[in-house]
């Protein structure tokens, strides 16, 4: 055990060298005890968002139970305490993915906003009619969609870097992409929809080396992998809390800070500016610039405390386990027939996606409800993606620290019903 100091609370964290205990995480997340139709939870949906730890409940309680009130705006003693805590959070944050200053690190409302906020003002300020941003064929639509606006508002260019039947980037052909007009470089690090570990150090280095700034889209990434912005040497980088077993309605956008000096406001309002008269405002510093308004201060106290359970468990720790359960969910669902997995890529992360027979995946997934097996069905908001591999839906199991092999063995069993159930 190690003792930390949130806020003005000191908190007791397990210690990584404790090592990993799936029967203690498993005791860790109390939703876990819910049955579902009288049945064990299997839960199977972590990347659309994951549970929470008791640490993350506590975190949150305790900021509404005992350290409330609004934070930078208060001389009192509870506004400092909140203070204390939010900027807490900030500097944990800060130090799990190496950002090299708090300055870089702004609270947004999930990568969805903090893509959003970098096409508008980055793209919106420093990209012209003609130039190019690039995007692979599996991103989420909140890479995509941003950029579509910012093609039709400044006439930039979309270019879609080609993947492969096993759902990789062809990588080859995204170097050939990159021009002299390509000004961006929008990437996922693990795609949501397939699982694959994008090269995202080896991306960085094709696209810096030719001058083309990067923003990566880290949301399926930071709960399995740790992550060093400094060694990646990308411009922006862009996770959600609550598939890191935070609160929802916060996340993070980390920017260079030389970047964030430059890009104008995305929003106007409190905080934001050091001056205002009815003829001008003068902006506060990065990170405030881009935090207009009071910010979700529970969350992002929440968001520290599950960086600090993460770290608590050990990202390799967590990796390692992650993959063996992985790697077996794979194999025992291959031996499933009529089950065709959609994405196999050598590296994979957290998911496994996959069609079975002729059953709509919806129908699917309302089977495996019944058993407890909770997993999403759709198009994962990667339509392009179905696209390529032209089905309109999947059934996508994912993984999390809490799951084991014993799930993925649910996960079968109820799929064998499905079959049953549809002859
Ligand atoms: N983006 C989330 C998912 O992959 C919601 O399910």
């Amino acid at each position: 055990m190690t003792e930390i100091k949130r806020g003005g609370r000191a908190v007791k964290l397990k210690s990584v060298a404790d090592g990993f205990d799936l029967d203690q995480i498993r005791e860790d997340f109390p939703v876990l005890r819910q049955k579902p139709h009288g049945r064990k939870l299997v839960f199977l949906d972590s990347a659309a968002s994951a549970q929470k730890p008791r640490a993350v409940i506590d975190a949150i309680r305790y900021c509404y139970e005992a350290e409330y009130a609004n934070v930078h705006r208060g001389v009192y003693w509870l506004s400092e305490r909140a203070t204390e805590a939010f900027d807490g959070a900030r500097e944990t944050v800060r130090s799990f993915i190496n950002a090299a200053k708090t300055s870089e690190i702004v609270f947004v409302s999930g990568a969805t906003e903090a893509i959003n906020l970098v096409a508008s003002s980055y793209g919106g300020t420093f990209l012209e009619a003609g130039d190019e941003v690039v995007i692979s064929h599996m991103e989420h639509h909140s890479n995509v969609v941003p950029w579509q606006f910012l093609r039709d508002r400044n006439g930039v260019l979309l270019k879609v870097a080609p993947i492969n039947d096993d759902g990789e980037l062809i990588l080859d052909q995204f170097e050939a992409m990159l021009g002299p007009r390509t000004k961006l470089v929008a990437i996922t690090h693990v795609a949501n929809s397939l699982g694959t570990v994008l090269p995202v150090q080896d991306i960085c280095e094709m696209a810096r080396s030719r001058g083309i700034r990067v923003l990566i889209d880290g949301c399926q990434a930071v709960p399995h992998t740790s992550v060093d912005v400094q060694a990646l040497d990308c411009d922006f980088y862009v996770f959600s809390g609550h598939k890191l077993y935070g609160p929802s309605g916060i996340g993070v956008l980390y920017a260079r800070e030389e970047l964030l000096k430059l890009m104008p406001p995305y929003q106007g309002g409190g905080e934001m500016i050091a001056s205002v008269t009815f003829d001008k405002t003068d902006y506060a510093a990065p990170p405030y610039k881009f935090e207009a308004g009071t910010p979700h201060i529970s969350g992002a106290i929440g968001l520290g405390a599950a960086v600090d359970y993460v770290r608590s468990i050990g990202l390799e720790h967590i990796a390692a386990h992650e993959s063996d359960v992985l790697r077996y969910g794979m194999q025992r669902l291959a031996q499933i027939e009529g089950l065709r997995i959609i994405g196999a890529a050598r590296q994979k992360a957290g998911v496994i996606s996959f069609v079975l027979d002729d059953v709509h995946p919806h129908d699917v997934g309302t089977i495996l409800d019944q058993e407890g097996v909770a997993v999403r069905t759709g198009h994962h908001c990667a339509q392009p993606v179905m696209d390529r591999f032209g089905v309109a839906s999947t059934v996508r199991a994912s993984i999390g620290m809490y799951n084991g092999r014993d799930d993925i063995d649910a996960l079968a069993r109820s799929l064998n019903k499905v079959k049953e159930f549809f002859g």
